[in-house]
């Protein structure tokens, strides 16, 4: 299968971007033709400033193979080295109804956050459609806050092919691969983790920054004897992404049972997350003292994503009649 995702560079990666894609990124990449992209005409929505945005492009890479992405067996590279997506984007702008843009609800969750409404940022998802349908994806593994984005991409796909199509059809219709235990993981104060949110722990933290914020993550006044909802804390919730099953269990147990203290459970979630990226955090220093490979690395993948597109473009423009 043709495996496809890409994630934004508009800061460091936290937890939510590893548990929600980045695993499923390095688990699909053994049996599949895996594409992983770093988002850069996206972060355009919001990172404005250009040092920036080069920098933060540059760490999503070097976060993607310090945590084992293996660059031979899957084409990592940059959205922007790839051109052939926003004139693919172009032309499916001229399918999409505005009315399939207007109920996005990342969109208006964006403006409602203080992000100016501005063309780029409503017609983000078509820019996404584009990214997908450019390498004839099958699955595409996200985190849950996405999945509207590919209801869009395949919308936008079957009106294409019905409009230009013919009896074969023009794009392939890719499916979301969403897995549910991390689908939503919660940050600091119990809502998404999220960078808009400022309630994030980045999966290159510091260790003593780590145990700073996981002190700090919410949970209620219940007393240590008395039993408590693990389903419904968000202190639970990340302790039972980093340990392993039976822990997992036996704490589950507890926390109904009561006699465990919240501050407890914050020093062993601590201790779990450092060791769970100490191997990531050595191959991440090995790499920053390294950029010539990370440039190469980069401008292969280019050249690799870009056969493909052109292949899948030239698809589209004689189907339309451009060119
Ligand atoms: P952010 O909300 O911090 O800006 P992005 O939108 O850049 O994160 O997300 C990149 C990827 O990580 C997407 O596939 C998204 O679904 C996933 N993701 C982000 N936050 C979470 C979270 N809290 N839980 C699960 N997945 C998440
Ligand atoms: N919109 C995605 C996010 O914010 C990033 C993204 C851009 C993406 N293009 C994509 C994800 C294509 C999957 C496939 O996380």
């Amino acid at each position: 299968m043709r495996v496809l995702s890409g994630i934004q560079p508009s800061g460091p990666l936290h937890i939510g971007n590893y548990f929600g894609a980045l695993r499923q990124f390095l688990a699909l990449e053994r049996e599949n033709d895996a594409y992983y992209f770093v988002a850069d005409f996206h972060a355009l929505t919001s990172v404005r400033d250009p040092r920036l945005l080069r920098e933060y492009t540059h760490d999503v890479i070097v976060t993607m193979l310090a945590l084992g992405l293996d660059p031979e067996r899957a084409t990592l590279f940059v959205q922007s080295d790839v051109p052939e997506t926003t004139e693919l984007a172009w032309l499916l702008s001229t399918v999409t109804p505005m009315g399939w843009l207007e109920k996005c609800v990342s969109y208006k969750d964006k403006v409602q956050q203080g992000l100016p409404a501005e063309h780029g940022l409503f017609a983000y998802p078509v820019l996404q459609a584009a990214d997908i349908l450019l390498y004839d994806a099958d699955l595409v593994p996200v985190g849950q806050d996405q999945k509207q984005h590919l209801e869009i991409t395949r919308d936008v796909a079957e009106r294409f092919n019905h409009v230009y199509g013919g009896e074969r059809g023009v794009f392939r219709l890719p499916k979301p691969s969403i897995l549910e235990t991390s689908a939503v993981v919660p940050g600091l104060d119990g809502r998404k983790m999220s960078k808009s949110y400022g309630n994030t722990i980045d999966i290159f933290d510091e260790p003593a920054v780590m145990r700073k914020k996981v002190k700090k993550i919410v949970t209620d006044s219940t007393p240590v004897e008395a039993p408590k909802n693990p389903e419904t804390c968000p202190l639970f919730g990340l302790f039972s992404l980093f340990a392993a099953a039976e822990e997992r269990a036996l704490m589950d147990q507890r926390y109904r049972q009561g006699g465990v203290g919240y501050g407890e459970v914050k020093t062993r979630l601590a201790e779990l997350m450092i060791a769970h990226f100490e191997p990531a955090r050595q191959r991440r220093a090995e790499l920053l003292a390294n950029p010539d490979h990370v440039r190469a690395v980069r401008s292969s993948a280019a050249a690799r994503a870009r056969a493909t597109a052109r292949a899948v473009l030239d698809r589209a423009r004689a189907a339309c009649g451009v060119g």
